[in-house]
């Protein structure tokens, strides 16, 4: 029997700010019970409905929930066969074949250091992927393989269409830039490019600060620069929270 999807990412992404949140609340109700100072009070709620909108935000993004499909336009025939580029425990991958329920897909991923960054060292990375296809029904469509998105390991035009979330911005500027121009090799001429990112919007700054570094200072603008550089046309644009997205193709 198949067991349920475990994306791994760390516990404190989802649910983190409830450290602060219960705290807070309990002393915001002492200090209330107990007459202290106005300051206190003010302080403690500001806590608290910093804590509490954070987690807000942080759900939203449902880091370990199933994620929709950005844009319907995306893989439009809804055939063929599709590489997700760092491809991780398979978020990316499931939200693919599971909107495109006649598409193949390879899911590709570099599984060194930055997967157990992401999703800690527990069990072989492969095999955590290979769990979730199953348990998500979608295996049979999917084959997982090892490479870099620098130096992809496939023949030119190889892809009807990519996707690729929150993992370009794990590769530094120049890296990026590899990456995009390999997407490109490998998508076929009319191919689509689904190029999913953390969007550094200010409710992701507000819940996060400094702890969310990805991306860097890169924004929507460097993206549509560097794809479009990299030969793409951007098709259409769109964000959600902590989330950008852009919808690229491969001029046919
Ligand atoms: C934040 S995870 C995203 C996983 C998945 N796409 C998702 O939506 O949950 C980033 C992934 O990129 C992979 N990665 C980082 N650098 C890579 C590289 N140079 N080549 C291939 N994959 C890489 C990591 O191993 C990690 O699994």
């Amino acid at each position: 029997m198949n067991g349920s999807i475990d994306f791994g990412y760390p516990w404190w992404l989802s649910y983190g700010h409830l450290v602060i949140l219960l705290p807070s609340l309990a002393v915001l109700f002492a200090a209330w019970r107990r007459e202290w100072r106005r300051g206190w009070l003010l302080a403690f709620g500001a806590l608290a409905a910093w804590a509490a909108t954070s987690m807000f935000v942080t759900r939203s993004f449902n880091v370990n929930g199933r994620a929709p499909l950005p844009t319907e336009n995306f893989l439009k025939s809804g055939v063929g066969h599709v590489l997700d580029i760092g491809a991780g425990t398979g978020r990316s991958s499931i939200m693919v074949l599971g909107a495109r329920p006649k598409a193949t897909l390879a899911a590709v991923d570099l599984f060194g250091d930055s997967f157990g960054h992401h999703f800690g060292s527990n069990g072989d990375p492969r095999n955590r992927l290979l769990a979730n296809l199953k348990a998500a029904g979608v295996a049979d469509r999917a084959t997982i393989e090892t490479g870099d998105m620098r130096k992809l390991p496939f023949a030119a035009e190889s892809f009807d269409a990519i996707v690729s979330a929150y993992a370009m911005d794990h590769v530094g500027r120049e890296g990026a830039r590899q990456a995009l121009a390999e997407a490109h090799r490998v998508v076929k001429p009319g191919g689509d490019f689904l190029l999913v990112l953390v969007g550094n919007d200010r409710w992701t700054k507000f819940a996060y600060g400094p702890l969310l570094t990805h991306g860097g200072t890169r924004g929507p603008a460097w993206w549509r620069e560097e794809a479009r550089q990299a030969g793409f046309t951007v098709e259409e644009e769109g964000s959600s929270p902590a989330t950008i997205f852009l919808l690229l193709r491969r001029p046919g």
